[in-house]
């Protein structure tokens, strides 16, 4: 087979075949079809698209490119959720605890922060000693023991995905349906849970803006998950405002355990508990325990506290403070009716929270306090932000990102939490 007529055939808006599909993925994988080869075939498919056949091929030839783990032989089902990324979005922190404490088991891999976004694994390590890497044989144990664990995926894993992402991200060719849906897919395909689900963010902090794209997104991973024999189903959720209060590595995982404790914002209670019942349904737990009695009761604590441990956190120590803190004041009296995620996360990441290339580090006390959500009351003069760094000469950037990401009784845009369930 010969790279340039699979790139012809879809630049010419023809199906490609399950062997064209698994050839390509398998020698660009091993260097045998060049970069350029691999752009322009990228560049067909933003254009043409794919149909389910060939998606499903796709995510499959990804998968096969490395190891599938397998937890098959614990004694609870598995179950995982992924997220599309958000500004805020701490939810896996009190989520995964939540559902081990209910009877599931979670094996989720996560990743790091990129542009606006925040990254679980980035979150985390602010907790002292916590370690990211486990192996698969770890991951097992911990699995068995605790009954989750959060980590960063292993170079074994989807390396097709790993490779192509890579070129994706400089050739403009990152926004097609079929290829996020067959990257996010082939990597927690190869995770081995059992079941998942999907919480597609619809919004400005979020990947997808508009509700039809994320329902495509989310029909096609649902598909996807659904023919390779995964119990799959994904929540539309709105990220037009950033989830909680605190935008930043330590200050979400304080948010976390005050969710943990029996507190915490309400937006981050009901979506966690949310998409806690949707995870239990998918492993087929929907009659045990439930989610919101895990937060009162302190079992989601103490399967949190278990975890940090086993991956070598404290989870007694005081979480890293940023050196240096400012205000912005509200500057009217009024309803607050728009505060924008995208905004607040570009200026979390101009603080230092999250990264513009994937080398850079993060600081773990860097964010932004948001001291009122969308529908409050606001007064002049008193803080509306408080902005965290170490590193005094990035307060001017983040205040410039903030200027104009809210408003004062002007008209309300705000998305429900839960738009829809799909699968
Ligand atoms: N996240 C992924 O893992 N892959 C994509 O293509 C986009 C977002």
């Amino acid at each position: 087979m010969e790279a340039i007529d699979v790139i012809t055939a879809k630049r010419d808006g023809g199906e490609l075949t399950g062997e064209q599909i698994r050839w390509v993925v398998d020698a660009y994988t091993r260097g045998a079809v060049a970069e350029e080869q691999m752009a322009a075939l990228n560049m067909a498919v933003v254009w043409r698209g794919m149909t389910r056949a060939e998606t499903s091929a796709w995510t499959q030839a990804m998968l096969d490119s490395g190891e599938r783990l397998d937890f098959g032989g614990l004694d609870r089902p598995t179950t995982d959720k992924h997220s599309t990324g958000g500004v805020g979005d701490k939810i896996t922190l009190p989520l995964t605890p939540t559902v081990a404490a209910c009877g599931a088991a979670v094996p989720q891999l996560s990743g790091r922060g990129l542009g606006h976004t925040g990254g679980t694994l980035d979150k985390l390590e602010s907790v002292p000693g916590w370690r990211a890497d486990l192996s698969p044989e770890a991951m097992r144990v911990q699995l068995a023991e605790v009954g989750c664990a959060v980590c960063a995926a292993g170079p074994g894993l989807a390396p097709a995905d790993r490779k192509l992402y890579a070129l994706r991200d400089v050739t403009g060719t990152v926004e097609s349906v079929p290829l996020i849906a067959a990257s996010i897919m082939s990597k927690k395909l190869a995770e081995g849970t059992a079941s998942l689900v999907l919480d597609v963010k619809v919004g400005s902090g979020a990947f997808m803006k508009d509700a039809a794209s994320a329902r495509e997104l989310a029909e096609t991973m649902v598909a996807i998950g659904t023919d390779h024999g995964v119990r799959t189903s994904a929540l539309l959720t709105g990220m037009d405002t950033p989830l909680g209060r605190r935008v930043g590595n330590a200050l979400e995982v304080a948010e976390a355990v005050e969710v943990l404790s029996g507190g915490g914002p309400s937006d981050v209670v009901e979506l966690t508990v949310e998409l806690a019942r949707e995870m239990l349904r998918a492993a087929g737990l929907d009659g045990a325990r439930d989610p919101a009695e895990a937060l009162r009761d302190g079992s989601a604590m103490d399967a949190w506290r278990r975890m940090i441990a086993a991956q070598g956190g404290d989870p007694d120590a005081p979480l890293p403070a940023a050196a240096e803190r400012r205000d912005i004041l509200a500057p009217a009296t009024g309803t607050l009716t728009r505060l924008d995620a995208y905004a607040v996360g570009v200026a979390a990441r101009r603080l230092g929270a999250g990264r513009a290339r994937k080398e850079d580090p993060v600081s773990a006390g860097a964010g932004v306090e948001l001291h009122a959500k969308p529908g409050e009351e606001i007064r002049a003069g008193r803080p509306l932000f408080t902005l965290h760094t170490d590193d005094p000469a990035r307060f001017d950037g983040a205040a410039e990102a903030l200027s104009d990401s809210f408003a004062v009784d002007g008209p309300a845009r705000n998305l429900p939490l839960v738009l829809d369930r799909i699968g």
